[in-house]
């Protein structure tokens, strides 16, 4: 039997009020024919802006629900994570854990100057991962010894309550699309770091398809090597589970390209900075080479490869500022 019922459970998932919704959609046309609608997540009106803003609404609306009483999460030296969570946690009375992993390797002095400021709950740790589940664990004793209930969260905060964050802005794209006038929308692109946006768009693209809406392409394009294939599927089903959908995404739908590798999480060729300016200085978006502007490439050469019969939509998912620090990796 068909399930209906995950849109709804989608759309009464808890969450805490933080963004500015819906985040508006721009039509965006460069002068070598590019011509998208563009979600603009980076309005979204909290912290640095982006998708995080609505994963940390319905992160934290999932711990306040189920009485957790402190965060323990790892990010590497590129993040936003750290610091648009922070005031939420606080303002909720939830204690933190972070571990900030050394990737991309950066100097001491400078990492210093990027977390120094946010306290000592927020630790350096080297680039390892032993080190890494090491400093989680201790971290998620001394909450419980401390009487706090402890949430752990994988990196991204990879977890269904963020998946489902994302689903319900799917939703809410697909309805101003339609809104719109525009040709019906054909393909979105998403960047796929941990892939949890990645995975709320192809289970709410699902579940509207059960409902009889016309099929809409998701492109996750990988932005550094990893297993991510898996671990999105992963995340899919888990999700699917804990909704309690009966009707799984088809595996061969999942549609991530890892078309190139960008040797380690946070870095960047330098071809696509100037790609990022580029669109900077055509239409005013903000991307970064590490995360979005990696997406913007891989969109623009599968438009360059055929003409589209209906709207592309890119997925502004945010801009992290941070990058700036890292060396280019060629
Ligand atoms: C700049 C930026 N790009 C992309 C993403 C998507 O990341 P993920 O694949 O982990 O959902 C995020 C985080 O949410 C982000 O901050």
């Amino acid at each position: 039997m068909r399930d209906h019922n995950g849109i709804r459970r989608i759309l009464e998932a808890p969450f805490v009020p933080l963004g500015q919704w819906p985040t508006p959609i721009s039509a965006i046309s460069r002068s070598n024919g590019v011509d998208v609608l563009v979600k603009r997540d980076d309005l979204s009106g909290h912290g640095r802006g982006g998708v995080k803003t609505r994963k940390i609404e319905h992160l934290v609306g999932h711990m306040l629900e189920k009485g957790y009483g402190s965060l323990v999460t790892p990010v590497g030296n590129v993040t936003n994570l750290v610091h648009d969570i922070l005031p939420v946690l606080r303002r909720f009375d939830i204690a933190w854990e972070i571990v900030v992993a050394d990737v991309p390797p950066l100097p001491l002095a400078e990492r210093r100057r990027m977390f120094g400021g946010l306290g000592n709950n927020v630790r350096l740790i080297g680039p390892g991962h032993i080190e890494a589940a090491g400093a989680l664990a201790g971290a998620y004793h001394r909450s419980r010894r401390a009487g706090r209930r402890p949430f752990f969260a994988p990196p991204s905060l990879a977890h269904p309550a963020a998946v489902i964050a994302a689903a319900r802005g799917f939703l809410e794209m697909v309805g101003q699309v339609e809104a719109m006038g525009v040709p019906p929308l054909q393909t979105v692109f998403i960047t796929a770091a941990s892939g949890t946006a990645f995975a709320g768009f192809v289970l709410a693209e699902n579940l509207l398809r059960l409902q009889g809406h016309r099929p809409i392409h998701v492109v996750g394009v990988q932005v550094y090597p990893g297993p991510a294939r898996r671990w999105i599927h992963g995340l899919v089903r888990w999700t699917e589970h804990y909704l309690s959908v009966s009707d799984r995404v088809p595996s061969g739908r999942i549609d991530l390209r890892t078309t190139r590798i960008y040797r380690e999480f946070g870095r960047y060729p330098t071809d696509l900075v100037e790609l990022c300016t580029s669109v900077k200085d055509e239409t005013g978006l903000k991307l970064d080479p590490v995360f979005g502007g990696k997406t913007w490439s891989i969109m623009e050469s599968c438009l360059a490869q055929g003409r589209s019969n209906g709207s592309v939509l890119y997925w502004h998912c945010g801009y992290t500022p941070d990058w700036e620090v890292v060396p280019a990796a060629c």
